[in-house]
């Protein structure tokens, strides 16, 4: 059975080695043992198996490197692949594997044929690590030979056991690249409201979804997140997603994202270089999207409600500007010194309405909402504030664990004063200082004192241009991992 990420499971044949096309991957412990498929390979190739074995390269690679042999004689496959890799490795050493392979090009410009008998042991991590090294966005190439894409088969000695095993991996893996999917869209094409579209197209699988428009957002009092849309011709829209795989009744974990599909800054404009990178400036609204799509295709036991605000930033003879006063759906009111603090105003408003609404358990703000979290920490860590610290360790270990970067940032009442405002109860930028740290402490006036709460800063993380372990460069779907965990491992019943 073929599932949409490209795997199709089959029985072991070693029979089909000699006439597979594309690539062929096997994996060998470091003391080189060949097991029955790699004997197989080795005498097709008349011995050059064990020359690679046998080599220095071998004996100096790392776990999880591989070693190939192209053209090889005797076969039709391009290139046979011999991946080092321990009986038992950690997972994210295997998913490194899998990377590893499809970074060769192994299941996308050419097939890939993967032996994973007598692999159990983490092989879902291996074929995981395929498909999100594997990605590609090729939505916008015209050409056939860009967006054709080959497929993976894996040979097993129990293909339905592992297939079975893979659904977890590749559910989150299918939440990952929607995201990526959306992240990478440009704004002409995913504009407010084909954002919601996508959001409801996870009707689907099986998400609630209902998507507020602008009277609804009015009558509601979010003023603040309706100015920044005011400028745009697309219209502000708030998309509610909600998958109740848990306990009936129980109070929801709540996903907020910021999701300003462009931003130029509005009045306060950005400067023009660079500015096509404010494409992804909705990679907050895009993680939680994709951590709905994977909860409720891997059918999660919990109760998780994703909030996203959908706004354009555009400057116009109708947009907001510096030195306007907003007030918030909570009643506070905020000076606008620069209408390029924006997520910030989309996000309190979406907060408030998420903790009045739904009282959740807990509340995970993301957002792409500073360049000074780049300064910071660059684009290997994203940048974790929380008013919890067993709720915040919960999220560090979850995001370790899946080899997702990760580090706590700092709340406190010199942030939060530097928000205060002398005309208003408080203003929406706080000079140079602490960027990221004023930002977050904005955030935390909107956060009910019961609150338990998150918010993470993935400006740095979302949008990358170099590849990651785990992803080719662009989009990287940050943070899909590391919540789909926090909720498996916190939050299910
Ligand atoms: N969307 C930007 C933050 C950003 C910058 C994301 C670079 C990704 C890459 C955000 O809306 C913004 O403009 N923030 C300002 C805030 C400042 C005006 C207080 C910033 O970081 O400069
Ligand atoms: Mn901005
Ligand atoms: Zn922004």
């Amino acid at each position: 059975m073929t599932d949409v990420t490209g795997f199709d499971f089959q029985d072991l044949d070693i029979n089909a080695l000699a006439d597979a096309a594309g690539r062929v991957a096997v994996f060998v412990p470091p003391e080189g043992t060949m097991n029955q498929s790699v004997r197989r390979l080795n005498k097709l190739t008349r011995g050059a198996v064990l020359r690679v074995l046998e080599s220095e390269e071998f004996a100096k690679a790392k776990d999880a490197d591989v070693l190939s042999i192209s053209w090889p004689n005797g076969m039709s496959a391009e290139a046979v692949d011999i991946v080092k890799l321990a009986k038992r490795p950690d997972a994210l050493t295997a998913r490194k594997a899998g990377a590893a392979l499809a970074k060769l090009g192994g299941g996308q410009k050419k097939s890939l044929l993967l032996i994973l008998a007598g692999l159990n042991k983490n092989a879902a991590e291996i074929v995981q690590g395929i498909a999100l090294r594997g990605y590609a966005f090729n939505d916008h190439k015209t050409s056939v030979e860009d967006t054709a894409k080959a497929g993976v088969t894996v040979m097993s000695t129990n293909p339905e056991g592992l297939e079975d095993l893979c659904k977890g991996p590749l559910a989150v893996a299918e939440g990952v690249f929607l995201t990526r999917d959306l992240v990478s869209q440009p704004a002409n094409v995913l504009t407010t409201s084909q954002f919601a579209l996508r959001a409801e197209a996870l009707r689907d699988v099986g998400v609630e979804v209902e998507i507020l428009d602008e009277d609804k957002l009015a009558e509601l009092g979010m003023t603040a997140m309706l100015a920044v849309g005011q400028g745009s011709v697309s219209p502000s829209k708030l998309a509610v997603m909600q998958w109740n795989g848990g306990e009936d009744g129980e109070a929801p974990l709540a996903l907020v994202g910021k999701g300003v599909v462009f931003d130029t800054g509005g009045i306060s404009i950005k400067p023009s270089g660079g500015m096509e990178e404010m494409t992804m400036d909705m990679g907050g609204a895009a993680v939680v999207t994709g951590v709905m799509k994977t909860l409720a295709l891997r059918k999660a036991k919990a109760n998780v409600v994703g909030l996203i605000g959908l706004v354009e930033n555009m400057p116009s003879g109708n947009a907001y500007r510096p030195g306007d006063v907003l007030t918030s759906m909570k009643g506070d009111t905020i000076e606008v010194i620069t209408t390029d603090a924006e997520g910030r105003l989309v996000l309190c408003d979406v907060m408030w309405y998420a903790q009045e609404r739904f009282n959740p358990v807990g509340m995970i703000d993301l957002a792409t909402l500073t360049g000074a979290i780049i300064i910071g920490l660059g684009h290997d860590n994203a940048g974790v504030f929380s008013n919890d610290d067993t709720f915040a360790d919960q999220l560090l270990d979850a995001a370790r664990a899946e080899g997702e970067g990760a580090w706590r940032m700092p709340l406190g009442e010199g942030y939060n004063e530097a928000m205060n405002s002398s005309i208003a109860d408080m203003k929406n930028a706080g000079g140079r200082a602490a960027g990221s740290c004023t930002a977050a402490a904005f955030l935390e006036r909107f956060v009910k004192d019961e609150t338990r709460w998150i918010h993470i800063d993935i400006a740095g993380v979302a949008s990358v241009a170099k590849p990651t372990a785990m992803a080719p460069k662009g989009a990287t779907g940050w943070g899909v991992m590391a919540l789909d965990r926090m909720i498996r491992d916190g939050f299910e019943v």
